[in-house]
């Protein structure tokens, strides 16, 4: 059912300085920084002939990657993003599987402008899964 490994996010304290490490250190093509507020995060995409790294920074007072931060202060992987062709026929083949999508269930615009879900950590190998309608 999942197709392409569209993105990994690694969440970061300071965005300008980890696209920097992305930029200077490792090369890469990294974009401006892009407030999402809708989201509470800031992201830089980094584009590699493969796939992408989004990094992310809070953005206000309660973004959803505050508390991760806490537990990891020099950052790490957030989660990674497969693609789908259909979001609602992935979203309930796995709630048929026992999986929990988090949220409403409903699908949200994401930061690349496409329909996105996340799915339970727990029921994924410990890893957040993020779903995009490619
Ligand atoms: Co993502």
């Amino acid at each position: 059912m999942i197709g392409r490994l569209n993105h990994v996010a690694i969440a970061v304290r300071d965005i300008a300085k980890a696209a920097d490490v992305y930029r200077k250190t490792l090369g890469a093509q990294v974009s401006d920084t892009v407030p999402q507020p809708d989201h509470g995060v800031s992201t830089v995409f980094i584009t590699l002939p493969n796939t992408k790294i989004e990094l992310l920074e809070p953005l206000g007072a309660d973004s959803p990657i505050a508390r991760f931060l806490e537990r990891n202060p020099d950052g790490g992987i957030h989660h990674i993003c497969y693609e789908v062709d259909d979001i609602k026929a992935a979203r309930d083949r796995l709630i048929g599987q026992g999986a929990r999508v988090l949220g409403s269930g409903e699908p949200k615009i994401g930061a690349h402008g496409k329909p996105v879900l996340f799915l339970h950590p727990k029921d994924f190998c410990g890893t957040l899964v993020e779903l995009e309608q490619a």
